[in-house]
């Protein structure tokens, strides 16, 4: 018993030290979204779902729930945003190439359609961040319209 209660008090001792350790957020000011929304011209309605269910995780700007003060929480939120940056970054668009951005889309296209994204982890807790039916289908006409553009290489000017 006394080993236990031991481990228990060094547990609570870790979690209280955690509390003064945060990970660097994940905020940038400004949009940085201008040029992918000129090159692939998402309607204001698309704009906003992406914006609800993508862009925490896929921007560089993360708008952080309350429990995000809460370590280890907010190394887990991190991981997901650092990990799904790495993937892809809408705030970064520009920094891709025309076969990269393609390759993006049609990966957009996969996890939309197979309901991977958004990670349920995450519209568990965010419920309006789940993709209704039109929401979905609305992604999937957009990436079709729009990998023809990085397809033939004619961006808009
Ligand atoms: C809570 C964070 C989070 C949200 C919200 C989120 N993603 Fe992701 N996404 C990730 C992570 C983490 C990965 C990398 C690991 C993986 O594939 O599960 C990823 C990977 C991806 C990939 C690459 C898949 C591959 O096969 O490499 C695409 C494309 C993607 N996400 C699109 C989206 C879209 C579109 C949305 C919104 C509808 C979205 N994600 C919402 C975290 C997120």
């Amino acid at each position: 018993m006394k080993i236990l209660k031991k481990i228990s008090l060094g547990v609570v001792l870790i979690l209280v030290a955690m509390q003064f350790y945060s990970p660097t957020k994940n905020i940038s000011p400004g949009d940085h979204t201008v040029i992918f929304t000129k090159e692939t011209n998402p309607s204001q309605s698309l704009k906003n779902t992406l914006k609800n269910s993508c862009f925490d995780c896929h921007s560089d700007n993360t708008a952080y729930p309350w429990y995000n003060n809460i370590a280890p929480i907010s190394y887990w939120i991190a991981d997901h945003v650092q990990e799904g940056k790495e993937h892809l970054n809408f705030s970064k668009w520009e920094h891709y190439t025309l076969d990269k951005k393609n390759h993006l889309l049609q990966e957009i296209e996969e996890v939309v359609g197979n309901e991977e994204m958004p990670l349920t982890s995450y519209t568990y807790l965010h419920r309006e961040a789940a993709l209704t039916e039109i929401e979905k289908n609305e992604i999937l006409d957009w990436v079709k319209r729009t990998r023809v553009i990085y397809q033939l290489g004619k961006l808009p000017k």
